[in-house]
C-alpha cells in the first residue's frame, strides 16, 4: 500500500467525490460518516463536489431489479431530503457513467493482484459467508476507477473506506510509472467524530450485518430498533464506566457535548439519580425523531415528485459523464487506444 506518491494530474482545484451504495436503506453509520459531510462540505468550501449513487457497484449483492432501482431512487431522495445543494454538488448515478468501466480495465491492466488480494472488506465479507462473485474481488478496482475518473482531490467516507482509497492511490500510481501524469492522487477525509459509527449489536453499523438502523425510521419501528441496542442486566444505581456503554455512543451521536457529558457523568456516579438504561432509549428515540423530522417530511414530499428526481439525477449525469470522458480520453491516449 501507499506506494510512490504520484504527481497530480492536470488541473489544480480541489474535487470532493462520493458514494453510497443503493444496496440498502440508508442508515446512521452512512450519515454521521459520510453523507453528512457531503451536505455540510459544499456550503463551506466552493470547490467542486460530486455525490453518486453507487448502483453498479450494489449490483455485487442485489439480485431483485425492482428492489434495486427503488432503492437508487431512495437513496436520491435521502440526499435532497437531507439538505444537498445541487446548485453547488454534482448528485448522479455511477450507471449513467459507463466510462468508469473503461477507466477500470485500464487500471486493472497495470495494477498488481495482491493489491485486490489484501482487500480487508473482501476478506471479511467471505468470513461472513457471502458467496463471493468476481464483482465482489474487482469491486476496489471499480472504485478506483469512480474516484480518478473526476480527479478527484478529496474523498470523504467512513473509516472502513480508507484501504479502497489506498488501492485507488496505488493503481494510480501503477499507471502513471507507465504512462506518465495521467491520475491524479486522491486523499480520504473522515469524519473527525464519527468515522465508525458502531451497530445496534455494537459492531460496525452495516447494511450487511443486519444492525443497522434506517435514517428515516419512526414510531413503533424506530422504538423496536432502539430497543434491539445491546446493554446488560446490571441495575441503574450501579456505577459504570460510560466508555463500555452502547446507548452512550449512540446518544452521542445526537446530543451537544455538554448534555452528552452530564449523562455520561451520571452513568459513572451511579446511586439513585442515575439513568437506567430504558431512560436512555427513550431519549435516544426522542433525539432521532426530532433530528430527522424536517427530511422526514421533505422525504415524503419527493417521493410524490418523481419526476423531480429524475430531473436532477439527469442533469447531474451530464455533467459528471462530460469530466469522465475527459479523463478517460486522457487515459487512452496516454496508454496507446487513441
Ligand atoms: P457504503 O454504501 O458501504 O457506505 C457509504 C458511506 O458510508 C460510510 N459508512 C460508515 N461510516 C461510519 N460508520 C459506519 N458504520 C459506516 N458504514 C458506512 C462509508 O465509509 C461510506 O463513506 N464503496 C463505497 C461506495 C463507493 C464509493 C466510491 C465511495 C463506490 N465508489 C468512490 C467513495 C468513492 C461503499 O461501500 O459505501
Amino acid at each position: 500500500m501507499n506506494a510512490a506518491t504520484t504527481p497530480s494530474a492536470p488541473g489544480k482545484a480541489r474535487t470532493y467525490l462520493s458514494g453510497v451504495q443503493s444496496s440498502g436503506l440508508p442508515h446512521l453509520g452512512n450519515y454521521f460518516g459520510a453523507i453528512r459531510q457531503h451536505i455540510e462540505l459544499p456550503l463551506t468550501d466552493p470547490a467542486e463536489h460530486f455525490y453518486f449513487i453507487a448502483d453498479y457497484h450494489a449490483l455485487t449483492t442485489s439480485r431483485d431489479p425492482e428492489e434495486l432501482r427503488e432503492r437508487v431512487r431512495e437513496t436520491a431522495v435521502t440526499y435532497l431530503a437531507l439538505g444537498l445543494d445541487v446548485e453547488r454538488a454534482t448528485l448522479f448515478r455511477q450507471s449513467d457513467v459507463p466510462e468508469v468501466h473503461e477507466i477500470t480495465w485500464l487500471l486493472s491492466c497495470t495494477g498488481g493482484m495482491g493489491l485486490l488480494e489484501r482487500a480487508v472488506s473482501f476478506k471479511e465479507k467471505i468470513e461472513r459467508g457471502l458467496k463471493p462473485n468476481i464483482g465482489l474481488f474487482l469491486y476496489p478496482a471499480l472504485m478506483a476507477a469512480d474516484i480518478l475518473a473526476y480527479d478527484t482531490t478529496f474523498v470523504p467516507v467512513g473509516a472502513d473506506q480508507v484501504q479502497h482509497i489506498e488501492i485507488a492511490q496505488d493503481l494510480a500510481a501503477s499507471f502513471n510509472a507507465i504512462y506518465g501524469d495521467v491520475f491524479r492522487r486522491p486523499e480520504a477525509l473522515l469524519s473527525r467524530e464519527h468515522s465508525k459509527v458502531p451497530g445496534l449489536d455494537g459492531q460496525k453499523m452495516s447494511k450487511s450485518y443486519g444492525n443497522s438502523l434506517w435514517i428515516f425510521e419512526t414510531g413503533k419501528l424506530l422504538s423496536k430498533a432502539v430497543g434491539r441496542i445491546a446493554t446488560d442486566s446490571r441495575p441503574p444505581e450501579e456505577p459504570k464506566d460510560p466508555a463500555g456503554i452502547l446507548l452512550l455512543d449512540f446518544l452521542k451521536l445526537f446530543l451537544d457535548p455538554e448534555d452528552h457529558g452530564q449523562w455520561c457523568a451520571r452513568t459513572l456516579a451511579g446511586g439513585p439519580g442515575a439513568p437506567g438504561y430504558g431512560h436512555m432509549k427513550q431519549r435516544l428515540i426522542q433525539a432521532i425523531e426530532e433530528r430527522f423530522a424536517p427530511a422526514r417530511a421533505r422525504r415524503e414530499e419527493l417521493l410524490k415528485d418523481p419526476a423531480e428526481v429524475d430531473r436532477v439525477l439527469a442533469r447531474g449525469a451530464l455533467k459528471a459523464r462530460a469530466r469522465a470522458v475527459a479523463v478517460r480520453d486522457r487515459a487512452f491516449r496516454a496508454c496507446g487506444l487513441r
